[in-house]
């Protein structure tokens, strides 16, 4: 079923919480790929209703980005969400969302202001907005996010236990291409060229994991070796390779705990994002 307005949206989940049915809400901005139906998937297993949104959110794009051109299609969208068994997608239009006049903001400093949110500035802004209006809208029990998009994943932790919101946020695995490229909507805007040479995110990713398998531990060195990997590629150019703590997404020099290993690369025009988190066991 789609839903354009946030009342209709609203009664049916009060109807639903009355007869005491449980709530999974997956996020996103459309152009479905397998990606976001693993997310899906995963509340279906976990939840007795699942509401997708689909919302090209203005907010969290900077004013030379790619509102305008980000792919839309809400018919193939909706038979994608329906044939991984989602109950309702959500797909309101950018007034019903917001008010022209709207004032209120909500800023996650710290987390923010590295990574993404160092190159794309008031990008989270926008995300923690409308996540915590959705989230407002649709009150769900369980809120799925891909791990793609790790500092997302970090910062919308971080705002829904600064503000209490009653919701478990859970993150899931990324799903890949056969030659490793992450599942991305912007993959589309790739041509065939550069569609071959996007491994190298993946490929300098697995680089790093070798290393830190072997037991390497020097995050310098592997940042090192894994832009060297990169930089082989001439259609890629780095905007950042980091090595980080996974919760705190502050710079780890030496790797002694859980850390994340973040990339954005521009492949052509296109800026594409990456990770991978190397967990270490103490027994
Ligand atoms: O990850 C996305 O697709 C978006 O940032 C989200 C969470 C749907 C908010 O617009």
């Amino acid at each position: 079923m789609l839903i354009k307005e946030i009342k209709e949206l609203k009664n049916l989940v009060k109807s639903w919480k009355k007869e005491g049915f449980s709530i999974g809400f997956v996020p996103t901005m459309g152009a479905l790929h397998e990606g976001h139906q693993s997310l899906i998937k995963k509340a279906v297993e976990e939840n007795d209703k699942v509401i997708v949104s689909v919302f090209v959110n203005p907010t969290q794009f900077g004013p030379n980005e790619d509102y305008d051109s980000y792919p839309r299609d809400i018919k193939k969208d909706l038979e994608l969400c329906m044939m991984v068994g989602a109950n309702v997608v959500f797909n309101p239009e950018p007034n019903e969302m917001y008010f022209n006049n709207r004032s209120t903001s909500i800023s996650v400093s710290k987390l923010t202001s590295v990574l993404c949110g160092a190159k794309r500035p008031g990008h989270f802004d926008g995300v923690c907005l409308v996540v915590s209006k959705l989230l407002n809208i649709v009150t769900p029990d369980k809120a799925y996010f891909g791990q793609k998009d790790a500092q997302q994943v970090a910062v919308i932790k971080r705002m829904v236990r600064d503000l209490n919101i009653d919701v478990d946020i859970i993150a899931c695995p990324i799903i890949r291409e056969e030659d490793g490229l992450a599942k991305s909507s912007r993959n589309t805007y790739l041509s065939v060229e550069e569609r071959k040479a996007a491994s190298v995110l993946s490929r300098s990713l697995n680089i790093a994991k070798n290393l830190l398998n072997k037991g390497e531990r020097s995050a310098s060195k592997i940042k090192e070796i894994m832009m060297e990997e990169i930089n082989k590629e001439p259609l890629a150019k780095i905007d950042y390779v980091e090595i980080v703590d996974n919760e705190s997404l502050e710079n780890v020099e030496i790797i002694e705990k859980n850390i994340l290993i973040p990339i954005a690369v521009y492949i052509g025009k296109t800026r594409l994002i990456d990770n991978f988190i190397f967990e270490i066991y103490t027994y």
